[in-house]
């Protein structure tokens, strides 16, 4: 791996754990305004010691983050289309490298739709992405979006995220589910996992912690963070699964101390 390469990736995933703990605010670039990232730089702000990086759009990056922040970007290029539509699926590539590089990203982030009516052109617009990431020394992210029609089992999304890594993506983003050893093993880059939608904290800290017992590389947590009633708590919690190894109770009481 070229140098610029594998320091963009040494800044996401730490060297010293060889885990990665994201923080998501990118939903409205679908979503639009998002329950708790009305003002994502004030909902970041707080949260950000605790991040190892930050997956954004580059209208909430510009308009809303401190340039000082100290949080290595994730940016989303990808979009296309709206929670209007049934099928989300019809997504291109929405930002040039120029752009990316001009805001200092990382890595950039594409989501990809197996089985989809636009299968073909998400997995093109991965491979375009990966060969100016591999110009320009940036890390590809891919996101395996999963259409409401499909099963979240380790069948389907192991061979999501195996294709995104076999186009050239150098981490891959998808779902937990049982079997999750079988998604790891089958993955020849580093997969880590969305946390989906809000549920109990006690609930989000199992799930952070079974992805990462069954070999994830790490969590990319937004809404269970910040839609939670005490965020910074809760990253906390997390990132001691993530990072220290602590299971899902010693975060959880961690978390009931924190927030106090
Ligand atoms: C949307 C995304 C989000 O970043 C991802 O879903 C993570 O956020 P959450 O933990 O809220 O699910 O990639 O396509």
């Amino acid at each position: 791996m070229d140098w610029g390469m594998a320091n963009r990736m040494a800044e996401i995933i730490s060297p010293a754990t060889g885990r990665c703990l994201m923080l998501a605010v990118d939903h409205g670039y679908f979503q639009g305004p998002t329950t708790g990232l009305e003002k994502p730089g004030e909902t970041v702000k707080p949260l950000l010691p605790y991040a190892d990086a930050l997956m954004i759009t580059r209208g909430a990056l510009r308009n809303t983050i401190d340039p000082g922040l100290r949080a290595p970007v994730v940016l989303r290029v990808s979009g296309g289309t709206s929670i209007l539509q049934d099928d989300l699926s019809s997504e291109d590539i929405t930002v040039s490298a120029e752009d990316a590089i001009r805001l200092n990203a990382s890595c950039l982030a594409i989501s990809i739709f197996v089985g989809s009516a636009n299968e073909k052109t998400t997995l093109v617009n991965l491979s375009k992405l990966c060969d100016k990431g591999q110009r320009y020394g940036i890390p590809v992210l891919a996101v395996t979006a999963v259409g409401k029609q499909m099963t979240r089992d380790a069948r389907y999304l192991g061979l999501a995220c195996r294709i995104a890594a076999e186009l050239g993506a150098q981490i891959v983003k998808t779902y937990y589910c049982e079997g999750f050893e079988k998604i790891v093993n089958g993955c020849p880059v580093p997969v880590i996992i969305a946390g989906g939608k809000k549920i109990e904290e006690r609930d989000a800290l199992r799930l952070a912690y079974q992805a990462i017992s069954a070999g994830a590389s790490g969590v990319d947590m937004g809404r269970n963070i910040f839609q939670s009633k005490w965020p910074v708590a809760m990253i906390q919690a997390v990132r001691s699964i993530v990072h220290e190894n602590k299971t899902d109770a010693e975060a959880w009481d961690m978390f009931e101390s924190l927030r106090g």
